[in-house]
């Protein structure tokens, strides 16, 4: 349901990185010939890679972060010093690690890509719950459940560039 808006932030990512991504480009607007074997969800063919999100995206995440009071419960080292959740210091890693692990695979969670996963975490934080939070267990239920209906996706889209970028 969200594929398309998704896409269209990976296709303005791609756009900007295009120079160095000709690629990328190229998949984006499908020229006369195109690969006969390309896969059928093209959300997947423009994943991002946080060397390429954009120096305002990542301001404007910052701000975003704020806003929404993820400041409250997240540490990021220099940034935020909540302890509610796990910090995001080192989300970027941490994500690659969690989407590659049994735990994962056997919940709910649909992310193959980092980006997937961070968006996940704030749109349907239940999908999967994280093991380990800074005072003992995660709770179920603590992360916010309503992002999806209080953050607009220009909003999302900054605060996902920005997050991507921890750790990495
Ligand atoms: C009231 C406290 C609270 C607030 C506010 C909050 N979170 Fe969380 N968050 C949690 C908890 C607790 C978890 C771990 C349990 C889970 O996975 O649902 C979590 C999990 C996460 C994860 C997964 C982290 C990982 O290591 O995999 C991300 C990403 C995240 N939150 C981002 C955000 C963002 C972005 C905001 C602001 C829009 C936010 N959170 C606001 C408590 C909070």
């Amino acid at each position: 349901m969200s594929n398309n808006k998704h896409n269209l932030i990976g296709i303005r990512y791609a756009a900007v990185a295009a120079a160095a991504s000709l690629s990328l480009l190229l998949a984006g607007c499908g020229g006369s010939e195109p690969e006969p074997t390309r896969a059928p969800e093209p959300a997947a063919a423009v994943a991002v890679e946080p060397t390429k999100v954009p120096a305002d995206i990542i301001e404007k995440g910052k701000g975003v972060y704020n806003q929404y009071g993820c400041q409250a419960c997240h540490a990021i080292q220099g940034f935020a010093e909540g302890a509610v959740g796990p910090a995001l210091t080192n989300l970027y890693v941490n994500a690659q690690k969690t989407i590659a692990s049994s735990e994962y695979k056997s919940s709910a969670g649909k992310a193959t890509t980092v980006e997937e996963y961070i968006r996940e975490s704030i749109l349907n934080p239940n999908a999967f719950v994280v093991a380990q939070c800074p005072t003992g267990p995660c709770p179920q239920g603590v992360m916010v459940q309503n992002f999806k209906d209080q953050i607009s996706e220009s909003d999302l889209e900054a605060l996902v560039g920005n997050l991507m970028t921890l750790g990495r």
